[in-house]
């Protein structure tokens, strides 16, 4: 499995650094959603799903946070710890994240809008979705 990571362009000065994220330039789909994740407690792992459509980029902002990527057949560690630097997550990735700083924020760029129709929340359909889809 390829691990995909976008690294942002700085624009730093004396004054300190800015990032700015365009779509179709430094992201690669159109952005229709950004959400983000703070305050994460101790010990908790979240994500525990896929999505078959939707695209996303993550950053950690700030603090670092640890995500597990399964594509069905293999799994991957990454490791985000830097704001200048995005994960791309496609469809059909199962994810999982944890190991949140506590000063963690990681923000979430996505192709599409919220819809639950788009997930898959139990691994075994994740699975059975993963084999249909690439016997067709
Ligand atoms: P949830 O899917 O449980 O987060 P995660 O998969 O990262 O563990 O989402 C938490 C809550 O936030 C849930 O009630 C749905 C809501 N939510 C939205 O309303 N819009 C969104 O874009 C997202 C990602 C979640």
């Amino acid at each position: 499995m390829q691990v995909v990571k976008y690294a942002f362009q700085q624009h730093g000065d004396e004054r300190g650094q800015l990032i700015a994220l365009e779509e179709y330039k430094d992201i690669p789909f159109e952005i229709k959603r950004v959400y983000y994740m703070y305050d994460t407690k101790d010990g908790v792992r979240r994500g525990y799903h896929a999505h078959k459509s939707l695209e996303q980029i993550l950053v950690c902002i700030n603090g670092t946070c640890k995500i597990l990527l399964d594509n069905g057949n293999e799994k991957k560690v990454v490791t985000l710890e830097s704001r200048c630097e995005g994960l791309y997550i496609p469809n059909n990735m199962w994810r999982e994240m944890y190991d949140f700083s506590e000063d963690a924020v990681l923000m979430v760029l996505a192709s599409n809008y919220y819809n639950e129709e788009d997930y898959i929340r139990n691994y075994d359909q994740f699975l059975d979705f993963i084999s249909e889809n690439e016997s067709r």
